[in-house]
């Protein structure tokens, strides 16, 4: 009887379904070649929960989850949801994961493969060998602070979002940035607007205390509109960047186009017990049910699965070779297609299957 690697696969909305089909066989096609058997458990998640239970996360999906020792998501979100309460919203199963499962540090690795570097709308000698890791706090700041409402004024409305974070939530997120840079290239940016908030004073003065532990380690410190500049004027000077729950949210969207496509990147969501895989992008309702996503962005999530939760790290790399050579092959789905002369234009499960085949020659 072979060893057995069980997940759990949320595949939620619009294109997630797609674009989760073709990692789940992916991660099939790894666990035969090294002796594993693969037992994955579906559940619904945010509209596609809406519509069957009328919550985005019910008790049996969470206590699923609970008891995985890691999570594949693909996306959740959709204009048929949009008039729900937010505490009813599609999204607030995102949330509700991250905060339950306490998935506090959210990893998003930025790179450029060379065969796609005209896919990106920024020049080739900017982009040329980009390879940053951004560590993002998923748990805390503005998304989850207190007080949060809208109330009614004399005039009209006003609303308010609350900015929080305290030392242990900075330094268990800076922890993890440091850990990080130690198995890459040592360097730490921290971005904040410490000259505007108090709470980003605290991240600044509480990541510096941290480094102390990491002396191998460089530490430097930007301000966020500085940062989203020169992530696109020379974004080969960063190596890891670590920053709160919405700067990273921003950043990492603007970061995308180094690559060239949302539809490149992966995630993924750690804690101190749980993990979860998704790729960045949301739901994509424009192009849903055409068979054109990019699933390259959930299969490279799939790798991430693979080294952070399924103790498989030679088959995050055997997948992540797959995905170059798939791509220096010429395979493209649309969001990445440019060049009739040395590229196909591909659907969802082609993309899929493409990698397949270069992880069993022999299918
Ligand atoms: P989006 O990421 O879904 O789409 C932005 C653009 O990128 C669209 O033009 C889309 O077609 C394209 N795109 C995204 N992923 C792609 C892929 N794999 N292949 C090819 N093209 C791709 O963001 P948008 O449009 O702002 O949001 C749509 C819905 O998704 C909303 O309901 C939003 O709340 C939700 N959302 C969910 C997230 C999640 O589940 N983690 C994250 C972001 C948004
Ligand atoms: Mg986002």
């Amino acid at each position: 009887m072979s060893k057995t690697k069980e997940i759990v696969v949320l595949p939620g909305d619009g294109i997630g379904p797609e674009v989760t089909k073709e990692a789940v066989n992916i991660l099939q096609t790894v666990c035969e070649r090294h002796g594993y058997k693969l037992k994955t458990r579906t559940f619904p998640i945010g509209g596609a929960s809406i519509d069957r239970y009328g919550r985005p996360l019910t008790d049996e999906t969470l206590k699923a989850c609970k008891e995985s020792p890691a999570i594949l998501l693909g996306a959740v979100g959709g204009v048929k949801w949009n008039d729900q309460p937010k505490d009813k919203r599609p999204e607030a199963a995102l949330l509700g994961l991250r905060k339950e499962l306490d998935l506090f540090a959210n990893l998003r690795p930025i790179k450029t493969y060379d065969s796609l570097i005209h896919a990106s709308p920024l020049k080739e000698e900017i982009i040329t060998d980009v390879d940053i890791m951004i560590v993002r706090e998923l748990t805390g700041g503005i998304y989850f602070g207190r007080p949060r409402y809208i109330e009614k004024t004399e005039t009209g409305e006003r609303a308010v979002d609350t900015k929080a974070y305290t030392t242990e939530e900075i330094d268990r997120i800076a922890h993890i940035a440091f850990e990080t840079a130690t198995l890459r290239d040592r360097r730490v940016t921290s971005v904040d607007k410490a000259n505007v908030l108090d709470s980003s004073r605290l991240w600044r003065q509480t990541v510096k205390e941290s480094a102390k532990q990491w002396p191998e380690v460089s530490l430097d410190h930007m301000l966020v509109d500085n940062g989203a500049m020169q992530l696109v004027r020379n974004p080969g000077q960063f190596d890891v960047i670590v920053t709160g729950n919405m700067f990273g949210d921003i950043l990492s969207d603007e970061a995308s186009m180094i690559t060239g496509s949302l539809g490149m990147l992966p995630s993924a969501s750690l804690g101190e017990e749980y993990a979860m895989y998704e790729p960045i992008h949301g739901s994509a309702p424009d192009i849903a049910g055409q068979h054109i996503a990019n699933p390259l962005a959930t299969i490279a999530s799939v790798a991430m699965m693979c080294r952070h939760s399924l103790d498989m790290p030679d088959a995050a790399r055997e997948i992540e070779l797959a995905i170059k050579t798939t791509l220096e092959d010429g395979f493209r789905t649309a969001d990445i297609y440019s060049d009739p002369a040395n590229e196909y234009e591909v659907s969802t499960s082609e993309m899929g299957s493409a990698v397949v085949k270069h992880l069993n020659p022999n299918l």
